[in-house]
């Protein structure tokens, strides 16, 4: 039977997640609900889904088996550890929480309770990573040295209509962007020991040009530009640099240096490729073909996952242990800086299994 899945927060990402749950065989939207009632109400009647209820109703129902989290970073920890105490498995938007310590609680409660606890991104089973994966895995860049990473813009304010908070606690490059290429870097290389880096804050003020802000000043409270520093658990040395500061460039997303050869990496918020490798003995990049399921934007599939593996009782592979780890290099890369010392990592996650080379 399909998992009855109850979603709180009905936003923007919202449409996506409510299409493709609705059309996966494994999973059913049972009911919707937003402390905007009205959003919930127009994204029922648009994606035809049966129940709109009050957060409470929600988090009550016997029906529901999974909470889907899609509210805003600022409430997906009170969200989600109110999800856990009512029994039910929760999946949320990144990140996992905003503070280390409400990010351990939450993964500790759902151990507790014997509950599945899982965390965006999930553009990392798709198609286009798990190619990379499969590269790497099958040894066609030989063992991996070093990969570096680059996600550097310059900031939300010019279309962003409301992007105070990217500049706030919680904000910041890293927070926003951090966790798609860093869980694409753990299902790459494994998890990672230690962190260093420096991290600066270029302009204390932006500049709203966007509608309907226009004009308006951002005080900025975080850091826009950090260039950390991750040693794997396997050896390898990783460079990412996330910036809000940068008016352009020409990096990849991600590259992968292996002995025998190097992997150019797919934006690591989208689910399909290019993928690209250069071979020791080729002359150039070789485009590979992306040929795996799940290439279109399939947010959605780590909820899928999760919900069959809850079933089947194997890890699913956007999981809490995965997010926690993630949440710790995201705050260790600001603490490094600001200590000028080496945060060596106290979680360590196994790598999620590779996804089968067929729809779940
Ligand atoms: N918008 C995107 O393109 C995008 C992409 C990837 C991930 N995300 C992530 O998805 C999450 C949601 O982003 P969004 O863009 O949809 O935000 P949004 O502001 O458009 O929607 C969030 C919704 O949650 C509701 N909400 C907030 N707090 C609530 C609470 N305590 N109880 C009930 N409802 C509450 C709000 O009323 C709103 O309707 C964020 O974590 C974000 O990082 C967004």
């Amino acid at each position: 039977m399909a998992s009855r899945v109850g979603v709180i927060g009905c936003g923007n990402i919202s449409p996506i997640y409510l299409k493709n749950l609705g059309a996966f065989a494994g999973t059913e939207v049972w009911a919707l609900a937003d402390q905007d009632r009205t959003r919930a109400e127009s994204r029922a009647s648009e994606f035809n889904v049966p129940h709109v209820l009050e957060v409470d109703q929600l988090l009550a129902a016997p029906e529901v088996d999974i909470v889907l989290n899609l509210t805003i970073p600022n409430a997906h920890y009170e969200i989600a550890k109110r999800a856990l105490e009512a029994g039910k498995h929760v999946y949320n938007e990144k990140p996992l929480a905003i503070a280390w310590d409400e990010g351990q609680e939450l993964v500790r409660l759902a151990t507790k309770k014997g509950l599945r606890i899982g965390c965006a991104p999930d553009t990392v089973l798709g198609a286009g990573i798990q190619t990379c994966r499969e590269l790497i895995d099958d040894g066609v860049i030989g063992d991996p040295v070093a990969v570096q990473a680059f996600m550097m813009c310059r900031g939300h304010e010019s279309w962003h209509p409301d992007p105070a908070f990217y500049y706030q606690k919680g904000g910041g490059p890293m927070f926003d962007m951090g966790p798609y290429y860093l869980t694409a870097l753990i299902n790459l290389l494994g998890p990672v020991r230690r962190v260093t880096g420096s991290a600066r804050a270029t302009f204390p003020r932006r500049l709203i040009t966007s509608q309907p802000k226009h004009g308006q000043e951002i005080e900025v409270e975080v850091p826009t530009h950090l260039s950390t520093v991750l040693d794997f658990a396997n050896g390898a040395i990783g460079q990412i640099t996330t910036s809000f500061d940068v008016v352009a460039h020409s990096m990849s997303h991600i590259e992968v240096y292996g002995s025998e050869g190097s992997l150019r990496v797919p934006d690591p918020n989208g689910f399909g490729g290019p993928v690209f490798v250069r071979r020791m003995s080729g002359q150039d990049w070789e485009e590979v073909a992306v040929v795996r399921p799940y290439a279109e934007n399939s947010r959605g599939l780590g909820v899928l996952d999760m919900a069959l593996s809850a079933e089947a009782l194997h890890n699913h592979r956007a999981n809490g242990d995965v997010a926690l780890h993630v949440l710790e290099i995201m705050h260790a890369a600001h603490w490094a800086s600001e200590q000028g010392r080496h945060i060596e990592l106290t979680t360590s996650p196994a790598r999620p299994s590779p996804m089968p080379n067929h729809e779940l």
